[in-house]
């Protein structure tokens, strides 16, 4: 019933002629063979109108990597929802640990730009993760729960079927080492079990939960099989087709 879904977050890589390069190479290979997963390109917000001209005639979504709450005003060095949905966007990453960390943003920003996201008929991803600290102190369930929670609260019961949710381990972004299976397992079961208690069971069975830290061809058939995993959210191995193809095809060949 949920479909498999490969996201690409480009980050901060990437000049308009290297970026543009990549995604014809993408959609030149996924042309000749299409992939089961339905794939959603991040590149840097520089390039999103190119690429939305380039990726128009094919199944490729675009999505940005951040959002402001606001549809204007000023906010300088922002860009909001509706200007994103203006140049062709589908979805947006919310909630990033990058954004988390590095630029402070709180739970509670992420709740407003999931709400001004839908508003504007983007789909939100939301990423949720816990540090390496906060596992080895038994706090992970504890922590995305309250991301969830608080990014959540203000979302209708219906809204919670156009986000997507990506568990991202913070101790496995960019690492080289990803979760195990039985772990990612356990903590998309929980998501999945706060989304029912929240919103129906009905609706959260139509979210999409995906996995995303240090995915790559070597793991990626693993991940695909993991139970509870409908999706991943790549960084690095999307920044190359050579890796990125092998990853968007892993789950070609399963149920
Ligand atoms: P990574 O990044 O695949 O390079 O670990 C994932 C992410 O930050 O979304």
């Amino acid at each position: 019933m949920r479909s498999p879904l490969v996201v690409g977050n480009w980050k901060m890589n990437g000049t308009l002629v290297e970026v543009s390069s990549l995604a014809g190479a993408i959609a030149k290979e996924l042309k000749k063979k299409p992939s089961k997963a339905s794939l959603v390109l991040a590149p840097p917000a520089t390039a999103l109108v190119q690429l939305n001209q380039k990726i128009r005639r094919s199944e490729i979504s675009l999505a940005a990597q951040n959002c402001h709450w606001q549809d204007s005003g000023a906010f300088t060095g922002e860009v909001s929802p509706l200007m994103l949905r203006d140049i062709g966007c589908m979805y947006v990453i919310v909630g990033h640990s990058e954004r988390r960390h590095i630029f402070h943003e709180t739970d509670e920003m992420i709740a407003k730009k999931l709400v001004a996201a839908i508003k504007n008929k983007l789909r939100p991803i939301l990423c949720v993760g816990e540090t390496l600290a906060e596992r080895e102190d038994g706090l992970a369930t504890k922590v995305i729960t309250r991301q969830l929670r608080i990014a959540l609260k203000q979302l209708a019961r219906n809204d919670i079927r156009n986000v997507e949710v990506a568990y991202e381990p913070i101790w496995a972004i960019g690492t080289g080492h990803n979760a195990e299976p039985k772990q990612i397992t356990e903590i998309h079961g929980r998501i999945r079990r706060f989304l029912a208690d929240s919103f129906g069971q009905s609706n959260a069975k139509r979210v999409r939960v995906l996995y995303g830290g240090s995915v790559k061809p070597e793991n990626s058939n693993d991940l695909a099989k993991t139970s509870e995993v409908d999706g991943l959210l790549v960084g690095g191995a999307s920044l190359k087709a050579e890796t990125f193809i092998p990853v968007i095809r892993c789950f070609d060949s399963h149920g």
